[in-house]
């Protein structure tokens, strides 16, 4: 197992961190090994991002979005090309999960092109349809919907409770209606 390397750091992001969120993201979106983000959705969304220094140096973002009471997910995680492999990427993701684990949310997923790392990470690959949160909130205005390419895994922090379980229950399991 990779251990973090010696002068990383893992820390919330700042609004000044917004341009090397966005230019290391889209520089892996135009590779297609993840999805683009607009400058809106990173700045309006920076609560949610951690950032990783190696020696002060800017290597990596990830965020935490949280889109139920029982569920959150970890999106745009990426990690400069020239230092994967190295254990960045764990570190991010385990303070992502740390935050999960703070806020009280049981279970955090991701649709991901890379099952191993997040295999890694205690993740299991899981069918679309159990994510309707996802589904009925991004995936609606997604040009593959009828033709996701995307693997959904999910990690399970602690069992719900039953209140949680309810609520979660209350969601239609597939849109009604996209307009
Ligand atoms: C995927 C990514 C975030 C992983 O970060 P990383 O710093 O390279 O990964 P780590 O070094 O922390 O690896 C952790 C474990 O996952 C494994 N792993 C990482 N990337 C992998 C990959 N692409 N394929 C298979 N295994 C991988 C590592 O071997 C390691 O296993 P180990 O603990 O047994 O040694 C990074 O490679 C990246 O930015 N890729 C491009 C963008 C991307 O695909 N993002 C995911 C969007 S959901």
């Amino acid at each position: 197992m990779s251990t973090a390397p010696r002068g990383l750091v893992i820390r919330a992001a700042r609004v000044t961190d917004a341009g090397s969120i966005m230019r290391l993201v889209n520089e892996l979106a135009m590779r297609q090994v993840m999805l683009p983000r607009s400058p809106a959705s990173v700045i309006e969304h920076i609560r949610d991002f951690v950032v990783a220094e190696l020696d002060g140096r800017f290597v990596g973002c990830g965020a935490l979005h949280v889109v139920w009471s029982d569920m959150a997910e970890i999106r745009s995680i990426a990690v400069h090309p020239d230092v994967q492999r190295i254990g960045v990427g764990r570190a991010m993701a385990d303070a992502l999960i740390d935050i999960a684990r703070e806020l009280g949310v049981p279970t955090v997923y991701a649709f991901t092109y890379v099952q191993h790392f997040f295999e890694k990470l205690g993740f299991r690959v899981v069918e679309h349809r159990e994510l309707p949160h996802k589904m009925f909130n991004d995936c609606k205005n997604c040009p593959k919907f009828t033709a996701c390419d995307e693997i959904a895994m999910l990690r399970q922090l602690r069992e719900p409770t039953a209140e949680e379980q309810q609520a979660g229950s209350t969601l239609p399991s597939r849109p009604i209606r996209i307009v």
